[in-house]
């Protein structure tokens, strides 16, 4: 997206006098006493929504423990347990009230009302008591979207096992990896999944990332039969391989939930960062449960009577802040969904909400794009064939929308009369930082507008002083919130120069996003990562990740990825290759092109392939030897070089690297 033509956008949408009425935030004055109050009493403003809004077995005293910064404490004497939060709350009010309508990828459809689920996480976490699992140890969860992976959550969370959940599309060698940075000692997972009318195994990539090595600390193995696949058993060295339905036999539902510390790392969840190595980052329970509450209730103004959608697989952040954590503590029925969003065909999203009465609608930008190419094609793709009527508000997440798509989505989808919140955040914050709030906010397509109240968000030069609206800048938050990432696992000093760097004066977080601030309105656009992450379809990748893989092929001497724009999924992945020996020509070349996509398939996972590839004899470097980067991005959107290119070591290699082969 050009940045221009956000700056540019003069489209202003307010919200309806309707919609400001009703609001859980209604109208401007109410956001702005909101951060007044943050602002005049910071610690009092979150202290009073954490005794509103979380049951706690003891109450805490102290608020904020800075002590040790950027090692933040929130609520530290206070305790309470997660999954009670989620589910045991709600057995005197709505226990009959449906939790979650899970739709199968074949259409079926299930309901669990929040008893029944509350029932179905205690038999499992019974199960689970059999293993000899203690609380704060690690558990990986490799499951497919449905009520099994938010049970599987929900259990460890009410047994103070901390779980890590890895996307079913993530390779065995990245679940290896992530086994051994956590020093898991179980991983929950399924024979197989069913994505778009297929059955694809699942547990084959638990055995091989096992046989891998270094998974000592496995145990056990549980596994769910989803799809009756054969598939291999005890093939996981001293790993016990039990299924479900074993674990579960006989268990009695109901389990009293463990107690504690508001502070007691309630998740790990991997993601990129600049370097190859994932960051296990670690979230706490209080204050993160606190956060996906209250941006359910401020920024998705969630009632009694609303269906809420978020298509995010629990994979991802997403998945868990708005899937397995905040709807069901906000005791709100919410749509949980196996599939894809193009099976049987790509009208699916718009046929789930008429069904379902879905009223509010969380998406990301690349599915809204790629379904805006598909209706164009047959009438059954088109969100005008469906009744939509019962949608009031529609969100985006993820990655910048860029106004077009944002114009489509509101028109087409949204009828021209819901809301949309551009929801900015990441798997640091664990929730909404920038975000409209529909009862208020004047939306602005392609901006995420205004800080969720309470959180100290501004752009900043690279000294860490204000920058004017109106100028770029890096995105940082200035006062820590409850939310927020504690720790990088295993690697505190990684935590510190990520996120609170010296150079901007070691007390401020670094989001890794260029922004700006509108300069009237003050809203925010953001930029993109200003460092080497990459989002393709909404996913984040780090360019080095990508080419440790590729150097690992004994085909490769040498490799650089870079992205691309691309229509429909933000970014693509560009990778230039230097070859071992003599690089062949032809068909030979595009079998090692292939060779080299499935390669990075199984090092990291299908989704991390690259697009493009090109080959040269070298790369080009300065004298000095540091890759340019800067070069290969406009080789990439096949721009004429016109910078300076002086300081370049090689400049006739830059032609070779024109080539893509295909
Ligand atoms: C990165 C974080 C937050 C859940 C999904 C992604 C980009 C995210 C937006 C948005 C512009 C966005 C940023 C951010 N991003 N939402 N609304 N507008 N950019 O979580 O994998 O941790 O990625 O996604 O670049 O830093 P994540």
């Amino acid at each position: 997206m050009s940045i221009e033509s956000v700056l540019h956008e003069n489209r202003v949408f307010e919200p309806s006098a309707d919609f400001v009425k009703n609001a859980n935030v209604s109208g401007m004055s109410a956001y702005n006493a909101l951060c007044k109050e943050a602002t005049d009493d910071f610690q009092g403003f979150w202290a009073k929504l954490a005794r509103e809004l979380l049951v706690w077995n003891k109450p805490f005293t102290k608020t904020l423990n800075e002590d040790n910064a950027p090692f933040y404490k929130w609520f530290e004497d206070g305790e309470l347990n997660v999954s009670a939060n989620c589910l045991d709350k709600h057995l005197n009010t709505i226990p009959n009230k449906v939790a979650i309508i899970f739709e199968a990828d074949d259409g079926s459809v299930t309901n669990v009302t929040f008893k029944e689920l509350y029932h179905r996480v205690c038999q499992f976490a019974n199960g689970l008591k059999k293993l000899n699992l203690t609380v704060g140890d690690r558990v990986i969860i490799y499951l497919p979207m449905g009520i099994d992976a938010v049970v599987a959550m929900q259990a460890c969370a009410r047994l103070g096992l901390t779980h890590s959940v890895v996307f079913g599309g993530f390779s065995a060698k990245s679940l290896n990896e992530r086994i051994i940075d956590a020093g898991a000692v179980a991983v929950i997972t399924s024979d197989g999944q069913f994505r778009g009318g297929k059955a694809l195994p699942l547990k084959p990539a638990v055995d091989e990332g096992i046989a891998m090595g270094g998974c000592e600390s496995i145990k056990n193995v549980v596994v769910l039969k989803k799809t009756g696949q054969e598939i291999t058993w005890n093939q996981n060295g001293n790993a016990n391989n039990i299924w479900w339905h074993d674990l579960i036999a006989g268990q009695a539902d109901t389990c009293e939930p463990v107690m504690l510390s508001a502070e007691h790392p309630l998740f790990l969840l991997y993601t990129s960062g600049s370097t190859g190595k994932p960051k296990g980052v670690q979230h706490s329970s209080a204050g993160y449960l606190l956060h996906a509450m209250n941006s359910m209730r401020w920024t998705f103004d969630v009632k009694d009577n609303d269906v809420f959608w978020c298509t995010a697989d629990v994979g991802w952040i997403t998945g868990h802040t708005y899937v397995a954590y905040g709807p069901l503590a906000m005791g709100v029925t919410q749509v949980v969904f196996e599939g894809i969003p193009t099976y049987p065909d790509a009208g699916r999203f718009w046929q789930m909400i008429q069904k379902h009465k879905v009223s509010i609608f969380y998406t990301a930008p690349t599915a809204i794009r790629s379904l805006i190419k598909a209706s164009e094609t047959t009438a059954s793709t088109h969100p005008k064939s469906y009744d939509l009527s019962s949608l009031r508000l529609l969100g985006s997440v993820g990655e910048p929308i860029n106004p077009e798509a944002w114009m489509w989505y509101y028109e087409n989808v949204g009828g021209g009369h819901c809301p949309i919140v551009d929801t900015f955040w990441q798997t640091e914050t664990g929730g909404h930082v920038i975000t409209p709030l529909p009862g208020a906010t004047s939306l602005v397509p392609g901006s995420c507008t205004l800080p969720f109240p309470g959180i100290d968000i501004d752009v900043v030069d690279e000294t860490g002083k204000d920058v004017p609206w109106g100028t770029g800048g890096l995105l940082v938050i200035k006062k820590p919130w409850p939310s927020m990432i504690r720790t990088i696992y295993n690697d505190p000093e990684r935590y510190k120069s990520s996120y609170y760097p010296v150079d901007l004066g070691g007390k401020i977080y670094l989001a890794g996003d260029g922004a700006v601030r509108d300069a009237k309105t003050g809203n925010f656009t953001i930029m993109g990562r200003i460092d080497d992450v990459l989002n393709v379809s909404g996913h984040r990748l780090g360019t080095m990740e990508i080419e440790s893989a590729l150097v690992s092929n004994p085909l490769v001497a040498e490799a650089a990825v870079v992205g691309k724009p691309h229509d429909i999924k933000g970014e693509s992945v560009v990778a230039y290759v230097v070859l071992k020996g003599q690089r062949p020509e032809g068909e030979e070349l595009k079998k090692i092109v292939a060779q080299l996509r499935d390669w990075v398939g199984k090092e990291i996972g299908p989704i991390a392939k690259p697009d493009e590839i090109r080959f040269g004899d070298n790369l080009p470097k300065t004298r000095s030897g540091k890759i340019m980067r800067r070069l290969l991005r406009s080789l990439a959107k096949g721009e004429e070089i016109t910078s300076d290119i002086s300081t370049l070591d090689n400049p006739a290699i830059l032609d070779q690297l024109k080539e893509v082969v295909k």
